[in-house]
C-alpha cells in the first residue's frame, strides 16, 4: 500500500508529540498516535483516561474519531506510541492497539491498513490489519446476503 511516506520517521515523531498529551494521571501509562490519510493529513491523538475507568479512551480511537467527526473516511496508516510515564529510552515498548481500537479500525479500514507500533522513530514494527484482526467482523457483515 502507498502510505505517502518510504519511511515512518514523521508520523512517529508526531505520534510521540501526541503522547506529550496523555491524559493519563491512573495508569501513568501514556500513549500517543498518528493516523494518516491517503492525502497525507494526520490527525493525532492521546489517551484520555477518566476517575470511573470505562470511560476512558485509548489514543488511537481518539485520532480516529478526530479524523471521523472532521469528514475523513479513509486511512492507510497509523503509528502508536507508548509506556509508562517518563521519558527514558527503557519506557518505551511496541505498544499494539487493543482489540476494541482493532474493531474501530475494521469499520473504516481496510485489511492492508499499516499499523506501526513503534520504540522510537527508527526503532518500529510493521503490520496489517489483517495480520492483527484476522476474519474481522465488519461493514461487509452487515451486508444482505440474500
Ligand atoms: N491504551 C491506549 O491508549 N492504547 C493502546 O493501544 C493500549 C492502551 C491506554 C488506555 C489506558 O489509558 C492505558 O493505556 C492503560 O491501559
Amino acid at each position: 500500500m502507498d502510505t505517502g511516506y518510504t519511511d515512518y520517521a514523521d508520523l512517529i515523531r508526531l505520534a510521540f508529540s501526541a503522547r506529550d498529551r496523555a491524559y493519563a494521571p491512573y495508569s501513568g501509562f501514556l500513549v500517543g498516535a498518528a493516523l494518516q490519510t491517503p492525502e497525507g493529513k494526520v490527525y493525532a491523538g492521546c489517551n484520555i483516561e477518566n476517575a470511573a475507568f470505562s470511560p476512558t479512551n485509548c489514543a488511537e480511537r481518539t485520532a480516529f474519531f478526530k479524523a471521523i467527526s472532521e469528514g475523513e473516511r479513509q486511512f492507510t496508516a497509523i503509528a502508536i506510541v507508548g509506556g509508562k510515564t517518563g521519558t527514558g529510552t527503557k519506557d518505551f515498548d511496541y505498544i499494539y492497539p487493543c482489540g476494541v481500537c482493532r474493531q474501530v479500525m475494521a469499520e473504516f479500514c481496510s485489511e492492508g491498513f499499516l499499523i506501526i507500533a513503534a520504540k522510537s522513530h527508527s526503532d518500529y514494527k510493521l503490520h496489517t490489519l489483517k495480520e492483527l484482526l484476522p476474519e474481522a467482523f465488519g461493514p461487509k457483515s452487515m451486508e444482505d446476503t440474500q
